[in-house]
């Protein structure tokens, strides 16, 4: 009987290495649907021959569409076809597919969330390949104590054109997010004797490390500019500050209380930790520059984190040292045995280097960016017998400022029990009474999710009055 002829002929004349020719021809089929869901690909060894190639160059190239999500590969069963669905949605399917958020048992309008939907896994999975392909050592061992070298320099890189600070890759130190740069940098530079102030309202868990490491804490209450100054002589000998867009509230800290902080520190000898998490999102207007960067006296340690502009589960950050204080964190970072995951560094700095981050960002941001004014939009329209909103066009979440009638924690209760989760104000605010409101996820459910979110929020609230 004659062999089936392969489905493609190999070029050999070609530049495109027989492995990716292989991909190629077989990305295509399943695309298509010429190859569908669960179907068996030829064993390895008989496409080698029917090709007249290596079996390892099948094995790599099957291992390549494995990575990409086109293939499952299990023992003893060979390669079969993936559904298209769990690597990527595609624009139709998103479209039509039911509110997957609540049937995963998340909850909507959750504050912070990125929308992981949008991962971009092809791009993400084809660079992992790539480089265990090319250089696995690098995923294992390649990682120094303070990050992968490249990952180093490429954050460097970012901050310096996104962030306008200027640092060798050596000022870098990789954490496993900003919530661990926080904790190191509390380590490092507070003190017994001193305090730290902290934004009232805040980050939690700033004031929680502080106090954990028994230091003592400061409000710094906001005005319209932003965090005001620590009293003088109340021994406050560093700030945490979040001055491009203020956690929760939204807004940025102006130019000229930003100079009277730096003033403050040259003066007291006293340090600034600028927890810079989001500030990638900002939909309108020109990026603000990082504190850090117009600092020159080098007193401000700056923190940057991937949760929100690339994966919160890859639980990545970063610390920009100042000169004079590299040694001291990264003894700290020894002290509380902090570390960063190695295996995805590597891949993370390909990732930058290649533009597909800087794809992604864009990506995102276009998108966050009319789901935050969808929701403004939404809010003032729909709530303002309930309470106000603020544009500060940048970040995630937006707050519904409540009026007095109305009580925040109650509303996030019965919100919680409709499946929004929304967190309250004042669980951000250790003043009494200072602080009243609903903190909504902008970025994490698309326009449709948002205006079934919306009805529970008002169903919500309409139960507590
Ligand atoms: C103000 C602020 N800082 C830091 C973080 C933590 O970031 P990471 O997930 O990188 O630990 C968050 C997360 O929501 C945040 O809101």
């Amino acid at each position: 009987m004659p062999k089936p002829t392969p489905a493609f002929m190999p070029d050999r004349a070609s530049a495109v290495p027989m492995f990716e020719q292989i991909c190629v021809s077989f990305r295509a089929r399943i695309r298509s649907g010429a190859l569908e869901t669960g179907a068996r690909l030829p064993a390895t060894r008989a496409l080698a021959q029917d090709l007249g190639v290596a079996r390892a160059t099948v094995v790599t190239a099957y291992e390549q569409l494995v990575a990409e999500g086109y293939l499952a590969s299990r023992r003893g069963s060979g390669y079969t076809v993936c559904a298209m669905g769990e690597v990527e949605l595609s624009p139709g399917a998103r479209a039509t597919a039911p509110p997957e958020l609540t049937e995963r048992g998340d909850l909507l309008l959750e504050a912070g969330q990125p929308d992981m939907r949008l991962f971009p896994h092809r791009a993400w999975a084809k660079c992992v390949a790539r480089l265990c392909r090319t250089r696995p050592e690098d995923m294992l061992s390649g990682c120094g104590r303070f990050g992968h070298p490249e990952l180093r320099q490429a954050i460097a890189t970012h901050v310096r054109d996104w962030r306008g600070i200027a640092a060798r890759p050596d000022q870098v130190l990789v954490t496993s997010g900003a919530t661990e740069a926080l904790d190191i940098c509390l380590h490092a530079l507070a003190t017994a004797e001193g305090a730290v102030g902290v934004e009232d309202p805040g980050f939690p868990p700033i004031r929680r490390f502080a106090e954990a490491q028994g230091r003592c804490t400061r409000d710094l209450a906001l005005d319209p500019q932003g965090a005001e100054l620590p009293t003088p002589g109340d021994g406050t000998d560093v700030v945490v500050l979040t001055p491009s867009h203020q956690y929760p509230l939204g807004g940025a800290m102006t130019a000229g209380r930003r100079q009277d902080f730096v003033r403050w520190a040259a003066q007291s000898q006293g340090w600034i930790i600028e927890d810079d998490y989001d500030s990638e999102f900002r939909y309108a207007g020109r990026p603000i520059p990082a504190l850090a960067g117009v600092d020159g006296q080098g007193r401000t340690v700056y923190i940057g984190s991937f949760s929100k502009i690339f994966s919160n589960s890859l639980r990545m950050g970063y610390i920009v040292a100042p000169d004079g204080l590299i040694d001291r964190l990264a003894q700290a970072m020894r002290a509380k045995g902090a570390r960063a995951s190695a295996m995805p560094q590597a891949a993370l700095a390909e990732f930058m280097q290649q533009g597909e981050f800087y794809r992604h960002l864009r990506r995102v941001r276009r998108i966050y960016a009319e789901r935050h004014r969808n929701l403004i939009e939404s809010l003032r329209a729909g709530f303002g017998d309930v309470g106000h909103v603020v544009d500060h066009q940048a970040g995630m979440q937006v707050v519904l400022h409540l009026h007095a009638a109305f009580a925040d924690r109650p509303i996030v209760a019965a919100a919680r029990a409709e499946g929004v989760g929304a967190e309250a104000l004042s669980a951000y605010s250790r003043r009494a009474g200072a602080c009243n409101g609903v903190v909504l996820g902008a970025c994490l459910n698309d326009l449709d999710e948002q205006a079934e979110a919306l009805i529970r929020l008002r169903r919500a609230i309409s139960s507590t009055g």
